[in-house]
Order: structure tokens, then C-alpha cells, then sequence
């Protein structure tokens, strides 16, 4: 153990050492918060219509999978101090013609990018489009734009390897970088594998150095994991060249009394959102983690802090519309058209500042 936090006190000191954080533009810009707001009912919405969008998963296409209740798909995300810019798809496509926009992560990673070329597709319906699967690396591309719009599956952002003692994961190492590499936009997200326990846990060992722990604290190994990726993109992002995001933690709904209803076993019978902008619950661990390992990078990082507006989401979940059947409840992933939308509406906000 003495060697373990040895090696943890190592990196901090090696972080503090180095100069002072360039700044904390990981937040959010030019005096309006739009992670701050409240879900207001609005006719406009959903963005798009599930069923002419062929490539939303089986999973979050709630109303092909019979959820009868469909105010939830008329909710849209209203900053306490500004108005979020409209997307429109057929400019988004525009302006980054000839570029790859990479969505890195686990499903929630998945659900976002889903969602984007869905909002895409329908503003361009007839723009032809081509999909193609290489391992974990999901390319949606239009080759009338030259945009392709990827999805490279990856729950931990660290290796997790396979070695003689078991499954390790190796806090402090990142081989797969290259994959990231000489793409435009970059969307990180890692947070609910690291939560799990028990059978659902997909490693045996964390590794840092010649160190193996059975077990430690699952947060503080995030925040090791975390580190080492900033430290990767610290040390191989030109932000000339690539605008690098992370997507903060998206909050499940799995405890009624967290929204004071404690009758509530889950999600499932929740028709709509929290009212206002303060969630009653207890806040998420990972969302410190996230902050202050982003507070120590020296590269820019756009934090999308989608946990507020997620957590507000009671309503969004496919719950038992998954198209697994009614005993399989989801109150973790969100249903599309739906709240991931509202993360790529902000996330080309973010992209419409220079
Ligand atoms: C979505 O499209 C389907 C099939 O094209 C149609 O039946 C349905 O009414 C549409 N839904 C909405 C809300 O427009």
C-alpha cells in the first residue's frame, strides 16, 4: 500500500510542479452558464423523428418499443441567462466540411453520437450517407460533406489488458491514442464502468507501475484514470487543430427518494422531468473527479457538464422501452429523439465559439 500511494503522490507532485494550469476554460463561456436552466415544454420539439432515422439503436428508440407516454419528447433546455443558438444541422455540416468529429467513450458515448447523426440525417434526408464498423471504431460519414461523425467504443479512456493474474486495469496507461489522433472535434466520456462492483465489474486488478491492488477506492482510481488522459491530451493535442470536449456525467435514476418519491422503485413510471433547476438528490462522485482533473490540464477542455440537466431528467430513460422486454429496466441510458440532443445543441454552441 505504501508503495501505491507512493506512486499517487508522485503524480500530484509531478502535476503541481509543472506551471500553474493555463486557465479554467473548461467551464463555461462568455458570462452565460448553459449548464444552469430548466426544461421547459416547447412544440418545436423532438428535433427529429426516431422513425426516419434507420440507425437509432434498438435500445433508445422508446417509441418504436411502445412507450405510450410522449410529452417527454417535447422538452427542450432553457439556460437560466441566455438562449441557446438553434441547431441547424445543414450549417453544422458546412461549417465542418472535410472534418471527423469523434465521440470516445462507453454507450453514454454511443447514445450522444447516435443522436448526432440523427440530427444531421434529418436535415439533410437525401444527402446520401455511409456507415461502416471496424472493431470498436463506428463511422457514420457523409460524402457529400466530407463530415464523419465516429463513435469509438472505450469505457475506461485507460488499458484495460489481459494479463496472468486476470483482467488489470492499468491507471496509467493509454495505448490507443493513436486512434484519437488527427481528428478535429473530440468528445471524451468515461464515468459509469468505473462505478461498478461485483459481477458487473469488468476488471480483477488495477495496475499502476509494477503496483497491483486488488481493490481501492473506485473513484480515486477514476481520478488516476482521468489524469493519465489528460496528460495524454496535454502532451499530443495542438488546440490549432482540434477542439477537444469532455462529456461530464450523465445521471441515472435509480432511487426515487433522490427526486423525493419514494414510492418510486426507478424510472419507470416517470412522465416528466424535475421542475426547475436544482436536483434534490445527492450529488454524483464522479462530477468533483471530473472537474478538478479538467482544472489541472494545461490544454483547453470544454467541459459539456451535462449532469444538472441529466439529473433533472427523470423521464428521459428508456426505462422499460428497450426492446428487451418489460423486465429489463434502463434508467441510465436516455431515449432517442431525446436528451442527448440537447448535449449536441450545446456541444455545437460550443463549437460556434471560437
Ligand atoms: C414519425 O414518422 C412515422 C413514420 O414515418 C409517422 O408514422 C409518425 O406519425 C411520425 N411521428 C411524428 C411525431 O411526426
Amino acid at each position: 500500500m505504501a508503495s501505491w500511494l507512493g506512486l499517487f503522490g508522485h503524480v500530484f507532485v509531478a502535476l503541481t510542479l509543472s506551471l500553474v494550469p493555463a486557465s479554467s476554460q473548461y467551464h463555461h463561456v462568455h458570462g452565460c452558464n448553459y449548464f444552469e436552466g430548466s426544461w421547459v415544454l416547447d412544440n418545436s420539439y423532438p428535433l427529429y423523428n426516431a422513425s426516419s432515422c434507420p440507425f437509432v439503436g434498438k435500445g433508445f428508440d422508446c417509441v418504436k418499443n411502445g412507450r405510450p407516454d410522449k410529452e417527454y419528447l417535447k422538452y427542450r433546455w432553457q439556460p437560466n441567462d441566455c438562449d441557446l443558438p438553434s441547431f441547424n444541422g445543414q450549417d453544422f455540416l458546412e461549417r465542418h466540411r472535410g472534418k471527423k468529429i469523434m465521440f470516445v467513450g462507453d454507450s453514454l458515448s454511443n447514445n450522444i453520437w447516435q443522436s448526432l447523426t440523427c440530427m444531421l440525417h434529418s436535415a439533410v434526408p437525401y444527402s446520401e450517407y455511409a456507415t461502416s464498423q471496424q472493431k470498436q471504431l463506428f463511422t457514420f460519414s457523409f460524402p457529400e460533406y466530407g463530415v464523419s461523425v465516429i463513435f469509438l467504443k472505450n469505457g475506461f479512456l485507460v488499458d484495460l489488458v489481459k494479463e496472468k493474474v486476470g483482467k488489470v486495469l492499468r491507471l496509467d496507461s493509454i495505448s490507443t491514442g493513436d486512434q484519437w489522433k488527427g481528428v478535429d472535434v473530440l468528445i471524451f466520456n468515461t464515468n459509469h464502468w468505473w462505478t461498478h462492483t461485483g459481477r458487473s465489474q469488468t476488471w480483477d486488478y488495477f495496475r499502476i507501475g509494477n503496483t497491483l491492488v486488488k481493490e481501492m477506492d473506485h473513484m480515486k482510481a477514476y481520478k488516476i484514470g482521468l489524469t493519465t488522459w489528460g496528460k495524454w491530451i496535454d502532451s499530443n493535442i495542438d488546440p490549432s487543430k482540434t477542439r477537444v470536449f469532455f462529456q461530464g456525467v450523465s445521471a441515472s435514476h435509480i432511487v426515487g427518494k433522490e427526486w423525493n418519491d419514494p414510492k418510486a422503485k426507478d424510472c419507470r413510471a416517470e412522465t416528466q422531468p424535475v421542475e426547475g433547476s436544482k436536483y434534490p438528490g445527492p450529488k454524483n462522485p464522479g462530477e468533483d473527479v471530473v472537474k478538478s482533473v479538467l482544472s489541472r490540464m494545461y490544454k483547453p477542455v470544454y467541459l459539456l457538464d451535462i449532469t444538472l440537466l441529466t439529473q433533472l431528467r427523470k423521464d428521459g430513460h428508456p426505462s422499460t422501452y428497450t426492446g428487451a422486454g418489460s423486465a429489463f429496466v434502463d434508467c441510465s441510458h436516455w431515449c432517442l429523439a431525446g436528451v442527448p440532443d440537447t448535449w449536441n445543441v450545446i456541444l455545437n454552441a460550443a463549437l460556434l465559439q471560437k
